[in-house]
C-alpha cells in the first residue's frame, strides 16, 4: 500500500461535506438521520486529521443558502451542532485543537452562538490543529463583507484606495491569518463549489469522491491525500 508522505501533507484541507440526505434516502431513513450520521463522520475525520498532522481543517457545515431548507431541518442541524460542540470540547482540549468559525455567525440561534463563542474562546490557545467550521457561510457574502470592511477603513481615512492589494483583501476575509486551502474535497459526486471559499481556492487542488458524507472514512481521506501528493502544482508557472 502506498504511504502518505508526512512531509508533503496539505497544510490546509477544506471539505464540502455533502450527501447526508441521499445517504438517508437510500436507507429509507429521514434526512435528519443522515445529518446525525454525518456528525459522526465529522468526529472521525477531525480525529484522523489531527493524528496525521493536518494543520488546518475547514468544514462546510451550513451554507448561507441552507437557510432555505425547511425550518425543522435547520432546527435539527443547529441542535446537532450544539450537541457536537458540547461533546467535543474535552477532546479538542486534549488534542490541542483550536476552534474557529467563518460565516455570518450572528444569524445563528442564540444558544448556538453562545456555545460557539465559549468553545472558540476556551480553545483559543491550542496549537495542534485549527478546526474551522463554516456556518451560515457564503463565499460571495464573505467578499461583500470584506469590501464593506475595506471601504469603511477608507472612509475613516485609515487606508487609501491605492493600498488595496491581494494581501489586504485576503486579510479582510473571514479566513484572515489562515493559509489558503491546498486541497478541497467534495463528497457525494457533485462537481460544483456551492459558494465555498471562492477567493481562497484559486489554486487549490480539488478531489471529488462519489462517497456520501456519512460513509466517508479514513480510507477515502487517505485516497484523497495520496491523490493530492501525486499532483504537480505549478501556480501558473511553466
Ligand atoms: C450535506 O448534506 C449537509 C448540509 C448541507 C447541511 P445534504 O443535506 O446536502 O445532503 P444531500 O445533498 O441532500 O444528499
Ligand atoms: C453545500 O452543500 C453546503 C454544505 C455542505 C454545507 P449543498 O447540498 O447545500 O449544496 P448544493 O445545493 O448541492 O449546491
Ligand atoms: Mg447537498
Amino acid at each position: 500500500m502506498t504511504r502518505i508522505d508526512p512531509k508533503q501533507l496539505p497544510a490546509h484541507v477544506a471539505i464540502i461535506m455533502d450527501g447526508n440526505g441521499r445517504w438517508a434516502k437510500r436507507k429509507g431513513l429521514s434526512r435528519i438521520h443522515g445529518h446525525q450520521r454525518g456528525a459522526d463522520t465529522v468526529r472521525k475525520i477531525v480525529t484522523f486529521s489531527r493524528e496525521i498532522g493536518i494543520r488546518f481543517l475547514t468544514l462546510y457545515a451550513f451554507s448561507e443558502e441552507n437557510w432555505k431548507r425547511p425550518a425543522h431541518e435547520v432546527k435539527a442541524l443547529m441542535k446537532l451542532l450544539n450537541r457536537f460542540l458540547k461533546a467535543e470540547l474535552e477532546e479538542m482540549q486534549e488534542n490541542g485543537i483550536r476552534l474557529k468559525t467563518i460565516g455570518r455567525v450572528a444569524k445563528l440561534p442564540k444558544s448556538t452562538r453562545q456555545i460557539l463563542l465559549d468553545t472558540v474562546e476556551q480553545t483559543s490557545s491550542n496549537t495542534g490543529m485549527t478546526l474551522t467550521l463554516a456556518l451560515s457561510y457564503g463565499g460571495r457574502q464573505e467578499i461583500v463583507d470584506a469590501i464593506r470592511k475595506i471601504t469603511g477603513q477608507i472612509r475613516e481615512n485609515k487606508i487609501s484606495p491605492d493600498q488595496i492589494d491581494e494581501e489586504l483583501v485576503s486579510n479582510s476575509l473571514y479566513t484572515s491569518g489562515m493559509p489558503d486551502p491546498d486541497l478541497l474535497i467534495r463528497t457525494s459526486g457533485e462537481y460544483r463549489v456551492s459558494n465555498f471559499l471562492l477567493w481562497q481556492i484559486s489554486y487549490c487542488e480539488i478531489f471529488i469522491t462519489q462517497t456520501l458524507w456519512p460513509d466517508f472514512g479514513e480510507d477515502d481521506f487517505r485516497e484523497a491525500l495520496l491523490d493530492y501528493q501525486k499532483r504537480e502544482r505549478r501556480f501558473g508557472a511553466a
